[in-house]
């Protein structure tokens, strides 16, 4: 199975646009490689200063959320079309923390990722359970209905395109993280449930990423894992280091 690892930052309410610049032309060095995909998913004020440090490279730059209108009267709101202008490819949608402070739904969610798709950005949709839900046995229940609602409207051809992050709550920012096992065995339902909705070529197609306290030290276990396809890293993406991660595999 060809699916390429991707390993993708996510540098959530850090980093200035000066500090920007200066990280990713350490990561330029850091992050070189010719086998693993490389984002950088940055605060939207940064993505001009990341976008220009790193022209020329194999890391590619994303945002951390959008809008789902065209335009208008949201203030404080960042469009798609705003995006792509600034030369993004790549917009995490739905990630627990826009969904815990910021009342983002599944149902916003998949607004989102339907208009993203629609101006050709490839959306990191992200779904994940608390660690309540995990202990009362719920967690692949949670997950489908994240999936399913999130995917809703989405045709095949598009499905191929999203990314989807599974981020268990109780792992992110907290050092715990899931086993590679807990991790593959929620990624593989995952890819059970794409392959209910769409069939094979999809399931083997869409790419299925893993997030939560991902550090150099563990991602060649994790990113070994048949259905796990790379990272979306917090913490450990704001350090040159991350092309540790990048080059799991050496
Ligand atoms: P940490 O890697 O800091 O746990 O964050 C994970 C995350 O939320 C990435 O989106």
């Amino acid at each position: 199975m060809a699916r390429k690892i991707l390993a993708a930052g996510n540098w959530k309410m850090n980093e200035t646009p000066s500090e920007t610049k200066a990280l990713i032309a350490e990561m330029v060095k850091t992050c070189a490689s010719d086998t693993v995909d490389v984002l950088l998913c940055v605060p939207a004020i940064d993505i001009p200063a990341a976008v220009e440090a790193a022209k020329g490279s194999n890391i590619q730059i994303g945002a951390e959320n959008m809008y789902f209108e065209e335009s208008g009267a949201f203030t404080g709101e960042i469009s798609p079309a705003m995006l792509v202008d600034a030369g993004v490819k790549y917009v995490i949608i739905g990630h627990s923390e826009r969904r815990q402070y910021f009342a983002e739904t599944d149902q916003t969610v998949n607004k989102k990722v339907l208009k993203a798709l629609e101006h050709g950005l490839v959306p990191v949709m992200c779904c994940g359970e608390t660690l309540e839900q995990r202990e009362q046995g719920v967690t692949m229940d949670w997950i489908r209905q994240q999936v399913k609602i999130g995917l809703n409207g989405v045709t095949p051809e598009d499905a191929k395109k999203v990314i989807i992050a599974y981020e268990p709550i109780w792992a992110i920012g907290t050092g715990k993280t899931a086993t590679s096992d807990q991790a593959e065995e929620v990624c593989k339902g995952i890819r059970d449930l794409l392959r209910e909705l769409y069939g094979d070529d999809v399931a083997e197609t869409t790419r299925v990423l893993y997030g939560g306290s991902v550090k150099p030290a563990n991602a060649a276990e994790l990113f070994a894992k048949e259905d796990i396809d790379g990272g979306l890293v917090g913490g450990a993406s704001l350090k040159a280091s991350f092309g540790d991660i990048v080059n799991y595999a050496k």
